[in-house]
């Protein structure tokens, strides 16, 4: 299952199912901080901490998942992550990708500790910092983290921040974010980033593929997500998508599938408030439903989630 994300709200995109934050410089989960370290959040990467098991640990997730991803990802993820300095041997230093992907699109990375609430969040995306947690999970939680690491977080999020269309778009979703706080109407939104940003799959010329952080810093899920029958394909709608609750601790039931990264960019054109104030009344629909007036790519059969069983374990 993806690692990460969930809805402490607020908002999907940074907390997972408990608060916890890693108090440790580079691994194991403690206590959220009381205080921030900073008025935004950041802190020096402190990239000299790391040790030989953690850019070991690295090495095992980032190479298992190079094997796994080309025919997966999309273009647009795989072209990104040649023209970043991201390899097997280490942890990426955040100052090093930050030049490269300024001089590409405008953005950088920032280390952040862990969690951060979500206005502080937007305002990083708001102004294209992309806030990256520093420590990476342990040994025995390859599979599964309940928050975003420096794996999650640079391996499934910077190399599509490397694509015009995301790089413009994720900004764009920090500016709606402050909005949405504002009316209160958040958790709509994180819907969205949701099944975008995190759980996002694009049709290619040749075939469906991945471009979603939270899938493709996921082996299990990257099987799941495409190779499964279980998991519905439904076409992106805005306002469908807003009103899809999600799954937070275990694979997605549906996965909704852009045509072109292009079709993000209408969002930043979309008029919010009538939307908001038309669904703001209505029920949520279940993950793993479809309606007749969908665009369905797969019907999923259910088999997993009726399974009962669990990615998380
Ligand atoms: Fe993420």
């Amino acid at each position: 299952m993806s690692p990460t994300i969930g809805e402490n709200h607020e908002t999907a995109h940074r907390a997972p199912r408990t608060r916890a934050a890693p108090t440790e410089k580079h691994g194991a989960a403690a206590a959220a901080p009381l205080r921030p370290p900073s008025a935004d959040w950041t802190i020096d990467q402190g990239w000299a901490g790391y040790g030989a098991e953690h850019h070991a640990l690295w090495r095992t997730l980032f190479e298992r998942q190079c094997r796994l991803l080309p025919g997966r990802a999309c273009d647009a993820f795989i072209d990104g992550m040649a023209r970043l300095p991201i390899g097997a041997e280490q942890i990426p230093d955040f100052r090093r990708l930050s030049e490269v992907m300024m001089r590409a699109t405008g953005w950088q990375v920032v280390a952040v500790p862990g969690l951060v609430p979500d206005e502080v969040f937007f305002e990083h995306l708001a102004n294209r910092r992309f806030p990256a947690g520093n420590f990476i999970r342990r040994a025995d939680q390859l599979d599964y983290i309940e928050e975003p690491d420096v794996f999650h977080d640079i391996f499934g999020h910077v190399p599509m921040l490397m694509h015009p269309p995301i790089a413009d778009y994720l900004q764009a979703y920090g500016l709606g974010g402050l909005r949405a706080q504002s009316l209160g109407v958040l958790p709509h939104l994180a819907r969205v980033y949701w099944y975008t940003v995190e759980f996002g799959l694009v049709q290619q010329r040749d075939g469906l593929r991945i471009y979603g952080a939270g899938i493709a810093s996921s082996y299990t899920e990257t099987l799941f997500c495409l190779d499964d029958p279980s998991p519905n394909h439904v076409a992106f709608d805005l306002e469908r998508v807003m009103r899809t609750d999600y799954r937070i601790d275990d694979f997605q039931e549906t996965y909704f599938v852009l045509d072109r990264f292009e079709d993000l960019l209408a969002l930043e054109r979309t008029d919010f408030g009538p939307l908001y104030a038309r669904i703001r009344n209505r029920s949520s629909l279940q993950p793993g439903g479809v309606r007749a007036k969908d665009r369905i790519l797969q019907r999923g059969t259910g088999a997993y989630h009726r399974s009962g069983r669990n990615c998380a374990g």
